[in-house]
């Protein structure tokens, strides 16, 4: 008895050790991608025929749930916080400038998350959900597989201002995106990679406006963008009105995951005002866009790399945050 107490008291103040090792031993700052093999066997299947459904449906969808990943994680880290509803506690992320009528997927998630609860009740967290959810969005679509590294817990709370302040504006100017990126410990391979997820999905004509009708003030377009596709813009985003009206960020491939949108802004095609001074303001992002347009794999080696960079954005873990039941609301806000 003695002796199996004293093995008990031994386990007890070495395992914190081992455990701590063992977290610190792995790349990618506690997370793994096994996290879920014991508790949940099946997360990763569940998640990914749920997503599938919904791109069958609607292939947009397979861009919304990467860019919801991407505002999720530059907002207080990869922790959920861009799902949660507005409730007395909570002024969601939802309402901000980038997301407001323009960030979608919510209800995938949803259904998502009703599976997993059914499946293993409390154990997959919302943020893990997001991440897994665009890796599997980004391969339905033709791009690159990357193991996600898991472990995740859910926010409890949210943050507007992170949402309007941190995410980078579509008229923001290089150095102010990098300077973004940079404060989420990323890197300029990774503002050009990532951006190459503008290879799918759409934008609202008031994303790009100003590009067409007065880009510096003086009345005229950006000279940086193509004449003729300038002109094709112009005839479905007019100076005033269509806010809402959608145009593909890839016009050559929008539902196929491949580097067009790299070639696109060498033929200075690009929609946004954000992708085309990726080559013409920096030697160094536009020897990039140069490689990747001209190196798939290069680029998908780059984009999965830069994806795991991202997910890995401070995320909570441990005894952090919590696991929530419904991606909307906090466990114990009613
Ligand atoms: C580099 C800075 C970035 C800027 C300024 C930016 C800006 C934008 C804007 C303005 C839109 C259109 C929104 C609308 O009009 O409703 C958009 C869409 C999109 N963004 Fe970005 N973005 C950036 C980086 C990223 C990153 C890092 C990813 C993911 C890796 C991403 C993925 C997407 C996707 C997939 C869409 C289409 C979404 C849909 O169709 O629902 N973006 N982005």
């Amino acid at each position: 008895m003695a002796n199996s107490m004293g093995c008990l008291v031994l386990l007890c103040l070495v395992s914190p050790l081992l455990f701590a090792n063992a977290v610190r031993s792995h790349p990618w700052g506690g997370l793994f991608p096994q996290f879920y093999d014991h508790s949940c066997p099946k997360a990763k299947e569940i998640v990914q025929s749920i997503v599938a459904q919904a791109v069958a449906k609607e292939t947009r969808m397979a861009a919304s749930l990467v860019r919801l990943h991407f505002h999720d994680c530059f907002v207080k880290g990869c922790d959920a916080s861009v799902l949660l509803d507005n409730s007395s506690s909570i002024v969601s992320e939802k309402g901000s400038n980038p997301n407001r009528n323009s960030l979608r997927g919510f209800e995938v998630v949803d259904q998502i998350k009703a599976a997993l609860e059914a499946a293993c009740p409390g154990t997959v967290s919302c943020a893990d959900i997001l991440a897994i959810a665009a890796r599997d969005s980004t391969v339905l679509v033709g791009g690159p597989y990357w193991d996600v590294p898991l472990g995740r817990r859910d926010s409890l709370g949210a943050s507007i201002q992170g949402s309007n302040n941190d995410i980078p504006a579509p008229n923001n100017t290089l150095p102010t995106i990098i300077t973004k990126f940079k404060l989420q410990g990323l890197n300029v391979v990774d503002v050009v990679a990532l951006s190459g997820g503008h290879t799918i999905g759409m934008s609202r004509c008031t994303s790009f406006r100003q590009r067409l009708y007065n880009q510096t003030g003086n009345g005229m377009a950006d000279s940086t963008l193509d004449v003729s596709y300038a002109a094709q813009l112009r005839q479905g985003c007019p100076r005033s009105g269509g806010d809402n009206n959608l145009f593909p960020l890839d016009f050559v491939t929008p539902a196929k995951f491949d580097n067009f949108y790299y070639k696109n802004i060498l033929a200075g095609k690009g929609l946004l005002s954000s992708d085309e001074v990726l080559l013409t303001k920096s030697a160094e992002t536009a020897a990039l866009v140069k490689a990747y347009a001209a190196d798939v794999n290069l680029f998908f080696q780059h984009f999965a790399q830069s994806m795991v960079n991202m997910g890995n954005i401070s995320p909570l873990t441990g005894s952090q945050g919590e696991i929530r039941k419904n991606c909307r609301r906090l466990n114990n806000d009613h």
